[in-house]
């Protein structure tokens, strides 16, 4: 198995600009596919090579992303976006599971295994733009989950659009989590 530690950014919403985490997050992948994780956005020169876009899935260490972090990972061309939800936000998205105004309705339970931690593909399903709301200053819009800057679409902190013209949520992945602080994403 190869070990790997590649930078990561996040930030705790509500503290703004004020503060900019720069986190070095152990990662492992999969024996059989290798390692591939990377900033998004990231620095060019950790930009992955063909071979590594290519791997499929990767072992994350999450115990360093603290309470209200968002971090955002790199895997197979696609940002992943891993919230460490806090309680507010968890009560938040458990609160509209049963708004008639949902736009694909999804209670929250549906769209995690563990409440605190919601882990999407971070492309907006209208055209695919880069949803902002992962990095520090970003707009996160009227549901305090993600704006797309492309043409306005809106998603809350279960990664459920709120706001159109996106017609679905933001798409679930595969993961698990596993004992030892990691999860394998992919
Ligand atoms: S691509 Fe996101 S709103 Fe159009």
């Amino acid at each position: 198995m190869t070990t790997a530690e590649t930078a990561l950014t996040g930030k705790k919403p509500g503290e703004g600009n004020t503060r900019r985490d720069f986190l070095y997050i152990s990662t492992a992948a999969v024996a059989t596919t290798g390692t591939a994780i990377a900033v998004w956005p990231f620095i060019d020169s950790l930009n992955p090579n063909a071979e590594t876009l290519a791997q499929s899935k990767i072992d994350v260490d999450i115990s360093q992303i603290d309470v209200g972090q968002r971090v955002t990972i790199k895997l197979q061309g696609r940002p992943i976006f891993i919230v460490h939800r806090t309680a507010a936000q968890i009560a938040a998205a458990k609160k509209d599971d049963t708004n008639p105004d949902l736009i694909d309705p999804a209670t929250d339970a549906s769209r995690v295994q563990k409440e605190e931690w919601l882990i999407v593909i971070g492309v907006c399903t209208h055209l695919g733009c880069i949803p902002l709301g992962q990095n520090d200053g970003d707009r996160l819009g009227k549901w305090g989950g993600w704006y797309c800057p492309c043409h306005g679409s809106a998603y809350d902190i279960a990664g459920r659009v709120r706001r159109g013209p996106a017609p679905k949520n933001l798409y679930l992945l595969p993961y698990e989590f596993k004992d030892n602080g990691m999860v394998s994403i992919g």
